[in-house]
This record gives C-alpha cells, sequence and structure tokens, in this order.
C-alpha cells in the first residue's frame, strides 16, 4: 500500500511530528512564524490523504474540495470554527481537534488577564519604564478589586467551569450564562445559572468562553456594553467575532466600560493601525490562551493521534464530527 501524504501547515512539537512521519510522508510549511497562503494549502492539499491544521488556517469548502484525496484533517485546538465542517462531512471526512488538553492553561491565562485588566499591570510596567514613577501616590494607578466582586461566566464549559473554580479562592460570586443549564457544575462549584442580560448587567468581570458560530457572533455588541456597569471588566479568550470590536473600542474609549483583557481579535494579528492599540485601559495578548510548553506538546500530540487514526481509517481519538462515522465507515 501506497504511503499516505500529509500537509502539516506549521513546524509543531518534534514528538508529533515524529508520530506522524512513522505513518506518513509529511510536506511541512517551515515558517515557524507565518501560516502558509491559502493558496498553498489548496495547492498542498491536491496530494494529501491527511491535513494538520492550526486556528490560522482557513480549511474552506475549496480547500476540502480540492483535497480529493483527504481522509482526515486534524486541528491543534479546541476551536475549528475555521474549518467548513459542513463541507467535510458531506465529504465524510472525520475532523479531530484538541478538546481538554489545553482547559487549565486556558484558565490561568484568563486570569492573568483579569487580574492585569483589574490592577493596571500592563499599564503599571509601561509606567516604570517610561521613567515615570517620581514617588509612591495615593491616587497612582488605581483599579478595581477582584477578591469579592461578582464574575459572569459566559459559557460554562470546560474553560468557563476551570475559570469559575479559580475565582473561589477570590471569593467572589459567580453567575454564568449558557445554552444549556449545567446543574451538575452549578453544585460542584457553587455557581449560580442566570440569563444573559442579567449576568451581563450585574458582573463586575464578563468572561466569555463560548466557541465561535452563527449564534454567539457579537454576542457582546453595543447594546450589551450598553447594559454592562462603567465600572465592569471584560475579559476575552474565547474568540474576537464574539465581541463586537468597533462597538468595544467606543465603550473602552467613552468610559462606559472600565477595561478590557483580549487574547483574541476580530482580525490577527491586531492591524498595526487598530484603535485598540492607542487605549491604555485595555490588555492585549497575541493569542496566547493554550500557550505552554507542556499544553502545547501535548495538543501537538493529539493532533497526531486523531490524524494517525483518520489514516488508518479508524476512529479519531477526539472527534468533532462523529456524524461522519454513522456506519463506521470513511471512504479511502
Ligand atoms: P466547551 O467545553 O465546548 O465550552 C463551551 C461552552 O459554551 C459549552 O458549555 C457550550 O454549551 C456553551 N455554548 C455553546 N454555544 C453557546 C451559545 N450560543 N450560547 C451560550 N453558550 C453556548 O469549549 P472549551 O474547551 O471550554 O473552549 C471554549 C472556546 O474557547 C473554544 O471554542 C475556543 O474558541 C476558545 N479557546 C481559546 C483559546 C485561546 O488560546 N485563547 C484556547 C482554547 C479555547 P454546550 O456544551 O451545551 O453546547
Ligand atoms: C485556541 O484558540 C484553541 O481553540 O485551541
Amino acid at each position: 500500500m501506497a504511503v499516505p501524504k500529509v500537509y502539516v501547515t506549521r513546524v509543531i512539537a518534534e514528538p508529533a511530528l515524529e508520530l506522524i512521519r512513522s505513518e506518513a510522508e509529511v510536506a511541512l510549511w517551515p515558517d515557524p512564524e507565518v501560516p502558509p497562503p491559502h493558496a498553498e494549502i489548496v495547492r498542498q492539499v491536491r496530494e494529501a490523504d491527511g491535513l494538520v491544521c492550526l486556528l490560522t488556517d482557513r480549511v474552506d469548502a475549496e480547500v476540502i474540495a480540492t483535497g480529493e484525496r483527504l481522509r482526515v484533517i486534524s486541528i491543534m485546538a479546541v476551536g475549528y470554527d475555521n474549518i467548513d465542517v459542513a463541507a467535510a462531512n458531506a465529504r465524510r471526512i472525520p475532523i479531530g481537534n484538541t478538546p481538554g488538553v489545553l482547559t487549565e492553561a486556558t484558565a490561568d491565562l484568563t486570569w492573568a488577564l483579569l487580574m492585569a485588566a483589574a490592577r493596571r499591570v500592563a499599564e503599571g510596567d509601561r509606567y516604570v519604564r517610561a521613567d515615570r514613577w517620581k514617588s509612591w501616590s495615593p491616587q497612582l494607578l488605581l483599579g478595581r478589586d477582584v477578591y469579592g466582586a461578582t464574575l459572569g461566566i459566559v459559557g460554562l464549559g470546560r474553560i468557563g467551569q476551570a475559570v469559575a473554580r479559580r475565582a473561589r479562592g477570590f471569593e467572589m460570586r459567580v453567575v454564568y450564562y449558557d445554552h444549556s443549564p449545567k446543574p451538575e457544575a452549578e453544585r460542584d462549584l457553587g455557581v449560580e445559572g442566570v440569563d444573559f442580560e442579567t449576568l451581563v448587567r450585574g458582573s463586575d468581570f464578563i468572561s466569555l468562553h463560548v466557541p465561535l458560530s452563527g449564534e454567539t457572533r457579537h454576542l457582546i455588541g453595543e447594546r450589551e456594553l450598553g447594559l454592562m456597569k462603567p465600572t465592569a471588566i471584560l475579559i476575552n479568550t474565547a474568540r474576537g467575532q464574539v465581541v463586537d470590536q468597533e462597538a468595544l473600542v467606543l465603550a473602552l474609549r467613552e468610559g462606559r466600560l472600565a477595561a478590557a483583557g483580549l487574547d483574541v481579535f476580530q482580525v490577527e494579528p491586531l492591524p498595526r493601525d487598530d484603535p485598540l492599540l492607542s487605549l491604555d485601559n485595555v490588555v492585549l495578548l497575541p493569542h496566547l490562551g493554550s500557550a505552554s510548553i507542556v499544553t502545547r506538546t501535548r495538543m501537538a500530540m493529539m493532533a497526531a493521534e486523531n490524524l494517525v487514526a483518520g489514516l488508518r481509517g479508524e476512529r479519531p481519538p477526539y472527534l468533532v464530527n462523529p456524524e461522519v462515522l454513522l456506519n463506521d465507515l470513511v471512504p479511502s
């Protein structure tokens, strides 16, 4: 049997590449920082039996139609909104992702942003570096209390729950909104389910943990920002498009929202002329949610395991679209 061919769109952890190479001939996009252009992905999938991609790659209907031999798509991320799942389903191509393994790292990063935005950590760092620090001063860079505040979690899934768990140490009241109630988590974590508007109106901190979908695109828009307390702080480690970024900039600029901590943006990387860059009351990170050494290595291994299973015609262990395997068949 011919050795399968796999296109890997970025250099990932070596043990994962080794695993893939033990099963397939690998074509690898060599630039560690910049993703392959869409046209290059289209060109490469013509010959590929498997695709390992990242959230920076648009795996759309064109890619899937061109990849006539594709038997599996494996993304090294939990979110897969960049993949046209319907197009993959139509071809009965299984899609694997990396849930769970990045939950704690992403929850930690969410808290790093929350604390940084509340206590003006990035502003303070810039202040010291700019040699503006003249003395301890009673009114210098005053922030918001985290301890005892109300945290509103939008999407009480894996990461939302891990964020809620950390809030216990700060004796926060935690409320959540999710499209399906989570009674077990309510009981275990002592969190309270509320409707979306109640969460938006009543929270001191609002943290977003829903996947990007038709339902969640611009879930936080002008109206919701208008309902928030002017002292509230918005944290987004989900996806940039969950928030209407233009409306957010206006709210931050006009002081209708105290601050924001953002790991994700509607366009990534953030364009150099983006108005967010001119605001002091926002902490900006370059999509680092899962970026710990151990987590990224585990994610790469999971992506490799999903890929290898798919190439063998087996069920990928972390399968996004089980409907493609209804008859337990993956077309070869
Ligand atoms: P998850 O376990 O699936 O949690 C998502 C939660 O949102 C679930 O409870 C889900 O409910 C709920 N939900 C889905 N659609 C909703 C809607 N329309 N309205 C209200 N709630 C809704 O996923 P996760 O592992 O926590 O990851 C969440 C997201 O975080 C990912 O999809 C990804 O976009 C993002 N993420 C970002 C980073 C980063 O680097 N910044 C890292 C990891 C993940 P059901 O389960 O009932 O559908
Ligand atoms: C990161 O954003 C992920 O979805 O894993």
